[in-house]
């Protein structure tokens, strides 16, 4: 099976799914945040700050690059993307051309901000703002998704299996 790269917005359990689903698969989880953080040197929060979004988002980039071509050949991977990852049309080319599998966890955008308000988020750090990003998005996860798993008011373990159930149901050929 190819890859499985998990999109959705801040919240929505990409990176607590993805091990999960990693796990029931028996592959590899990567989380692409802790590759930026860990190849910048320094945490989101700082990267932001003295990179600007613009900086954040060409490292995210790098890094998904990177992964994509190194891990290429055999070994399936189970990616959780940033939030954000997929809005720049980079990344979006980027998988376009390795066919990953793409799975949107969708939420609500109360239940997402329940979930991330007080952490250290940039991007997360004002109620009305993030509320506004996540209308802003909400189309662009389903356009490029192949898969759309609801990841709302359930276990991590529930959520893990809805995503193995659309991926043992997926269509076999194309997008
Ligand atoms: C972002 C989401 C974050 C992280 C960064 C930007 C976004 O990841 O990549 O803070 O633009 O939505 P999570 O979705 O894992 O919180």
């Amino acid at each position: 099976m190819p890859s499985v790269l998990l999109t959705g917005f801040m919240g929505s359990g990409k990176s607590s799914v993805g091990r999960e689903v990693a796990r029931r698969l028996g592959c590899r989880f990567v989380d692409l945040d802790e590759i930026v953080a860990a190849a910048a040197g320094k945490e989101i929060p700082a990267i932001f700050a003295t990179e600007g979004e613009a900086g954040f988002r060409a490292r995210e980039v790098d890094a998904l690059s990177r992964l994509l071509r190194d891990t290429e050949g055999d070994e399936q991977l189970v990616i959780a993307l940033g939030g954000g990852t997929l809005t720049n049309p980079a990344a979006v080319s980027l998988i376009a051309r390795r066919t990953p599998i793409v799975v949107y966890l969708k939420v609500d955008a109360a239940e997402a901000w329940k979930r991330v308000r007080g952490s250290s988020r940039p991007l997360a750090q004002d109620e009305s703002a993030f509320l506004q990003l996540f209308a802003a998005r909400l189309k662009g996860y389903e356009q490029v998704a192949d898969l759309t798993v609801n990841a709302g008011g359930s276990s991590i373990d529930v959520v893990a299996e809805r995503v193995m159930e659309a991926l043992r149901a997926r269509p076999r050929e194309g997008r």
